[in-house]
């Protein structure tokens, strides 16, 4: 299991410090969560930040852009380091041209999915995708519920397409982690549950054993 701690819910004060924080105490992936107050109503940090922060840690980026029509700011992104870079479908007029661009621009392409949003409209492009990252919540916040719901999605894409990654984002703790493996998720995001515990080491190897459970 890939285990990526959302800088959502890092002290924004610190940035530097809490990604090294992260990286030590063992996080695969650093996931960073873009929003432009439009696609969703929360806003975050753009380009420059993501730049900023790249020298601390090796660990690849995941990038999460909740923003309309990601295209335009695609290159900016690329610029600033991300390894991976995950849009909204229901962000983009045109998915295949923002995954040729993601490609192209040496990163890994992926697509999310709202709660709303059936993973049947991820078909078109899943020969194409690198991981397709299905919301446990609305996008927007951290600190919300997990919506075991949405399993049948995971489900449905890793039968369509067995070595796609797949990642669940929202609401994920040592619980919910063990309801996502079993539905065939392969990437976590936690938010909360690795930045709000006393010892995020600890917090991460109770995410992982989410596998051992199984
Ligand atoms: C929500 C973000 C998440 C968020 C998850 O829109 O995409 O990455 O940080 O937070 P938790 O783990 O607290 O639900
Ligand atoms: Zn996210």
């Amino acid at each position: 299991m890939i285990i990526a701690p959302s800088m959502l819910a890092s002290d924004f004060s610190h940035l530097s410090d809490e990604i090294i924080r992260m990286d030590i105490a063992g996080a695969d992936w650093i996931h960073l969560d873009v929003m432009d107050g439009h696609f969703v109503p929360n806003l975050t940090f753009g380009p420059p930040v993501v730049a900023a922060m790249r020298p601390y840690t090796d660990k690849p980026f995941d990038v999460h852009l909740m923003i309309d029509e990601p295209l335009r700011y695609l290159p900016q992104f690329l610029k600033a380091g991300a390894d991976i870079v995950t849009f909204h479908l229901e962000a983009a007029s045109d998915p295949g041209a923002v995954i040729a661009a993601i490609s192209e621009g040496g990163a890994k392409p992926s697509i999310a999915i709202k709660p709303g949003t059936p993973a049947e409209a991820l078909l078109p492009y899943l020969d194409r995708l690198y991981m397709a990252l299905v919301m446990t919540v609305e996008p927007g916040f951290g600190g919300q519920s997990f919506q075991e719901d949405m399993m049948p999605k995971v489900r449905m894409l890793k039968e369509k397409r067995p070595d796609l990654l797949v990642e669940v984002d929202g609401g994920i703790n040592a619980v919910t982690a063990v309801t996502a493996a079993k539905a065939g998720v392969n990437a976590l995001v936690a938010g909360t549950s690795v930045f709000g515990a006393q010892d995020a080491s600890k917090a991460i190897r109770g995410l992982r054993a989410c596998d051992s459970s199984l």
